[in-house]
C-alpha cells in the first residue's frame, strides 16, 4: 500500500471517530492472545433453511458510485476497494442505499488479497473461495441482513464450479458468527493469534467433523 493512501485512510478513520478502535489494535499488537474460526459451506449441499431478512434487498458487484457511501462509513475499506480485488458485491436495499457488503476472492485472486488481510490467510485451492469483510453498515444492523446477504454471494461461487466457501471470524465476534451460521458455515478450523512486541505468531488446527459454535455450546 502506498504511503499516500495509508495516510489518506487514517485521516479518513481518525475523522470518522476510530481513534478507540486504532487504539485498541496497536495494543493488541503488544501483547494480546487472540483466535478466529475459519468457517466452511460445502457448496454442493443446498441451504436446509434460507435465511431471510426483515427488509427487501438485491445483491449486485460494486459499482464505482458506490465508493463515496462506503467510505463515508468504512474509510479502513479504502486501500482493498482501490485494488480492484474481485469481487465485492453489495446488497442494496429498496431506495439504493448500501445495507451489506462483502467479497467473494476465488484462488487465483488470494495473492492480491493477503496486504489487505488481517494476519495469516491459509492458502486455499482452486476448489475454494473466500469470503471477507463482511459488513452491515449501521442503520441496517440487526434486519437479518448477513445471513441472507452472505448466503446469496456465497452463492455466486456454483457456477464458478467451487465446492466450498471459507470466512474467518474472530471467535469472540457472535454476531458474525450467527450469520454466517445461518449462511450455512460450520466451523472447520481455528486459527490462533499471539502478538508479542508487534509479532504475530500463528497457527491453525483443524476441528472435529461435528464442531460446534460457542453459541451452540451455551444452549
Ligand atoms: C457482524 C455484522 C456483519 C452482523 O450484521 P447484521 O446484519 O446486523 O447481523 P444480523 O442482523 O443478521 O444478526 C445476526 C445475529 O447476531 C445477533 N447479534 C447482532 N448484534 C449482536 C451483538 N452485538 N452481540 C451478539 N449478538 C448480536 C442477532 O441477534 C442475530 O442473532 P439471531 O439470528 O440469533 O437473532 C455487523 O454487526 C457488522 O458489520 N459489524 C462490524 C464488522 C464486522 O464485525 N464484520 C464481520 C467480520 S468477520
Amino acid at each position: 500500500m502506498n504511503a499516500a493512501l495509508r495516510a489518506k485512510t487514517t485521516f479518513l478513520m481518525i475523522r470518522n471517530g476510530e481513534v478507540p478502535e486504532m487504539l485498541r489494535e496497536l495494543v493488541n499488537r503488544v501483547h494480546s492472545n487472540e483466535a478466529s474460526y475459519i468457517l466452511r459451506r460445502d457448496l454442493s449441499v443446498p441451504l436446509a433453511r434460507r435465511p431471510a431478512a426483515r427488509i427487501p434487498f438485491h445483491i449486485r458487484p460494486l459499482e464505482p458510485r458506490d465508493l463515496p457511501q462506503i467510505i463515508a462509513e468504512r474509510p479502513r475499506r479504502l486501500p482493498v476497494l482501490k485494488a480492484n480485488i474481485p469481487t465485492c458485491y453489495v446488497a442494496a436495499a429498496e431506495d439504493g442505499s448500501i445495507c451489506y457488503m462483502q467479497w467473494l476472492v476465488s484462488s487465483d485472486q488470494q495473492n492480491r488479497l493477503r496486504p489487505y488481510f488481517k494476519g495469516e490467510l491459509a492458502r486455499y485451492d482452486k476448489d475454494s473461495v473466500l469470503l471477507e469483510f463482511a459488513y452491515t453498515f449501521q442503520r441496517f444492523r440487526g434486519c437479518g441482513i448477513m445471513g441472507a446477504a452472505m448466503a446469496e454471494i456465497t452463492e455466486q461461487a456454483i457456477p464458478m464450479g467451487a465446492r466450498w466457501a471459507l470466512t474467518y471470524v474472530k471467535q469472540d465476534n457472535i454476531a458474525s458468527l450467527k450469520g454466517c451460521a445461518h449462511a450455512g458455515f460450520r466451523p472447520y478450523m481455528v486459527r490462533t493469534e499471539i502478538w508479542r512486541g508487534f509479532r504475530l505468531h500463528q497457527s491453525f488446527r483443524e476441528l472435529e467433523p461435528d464442531a460446534r459454535y460457542p453459541f451452540e455450546l451455551a444452549s
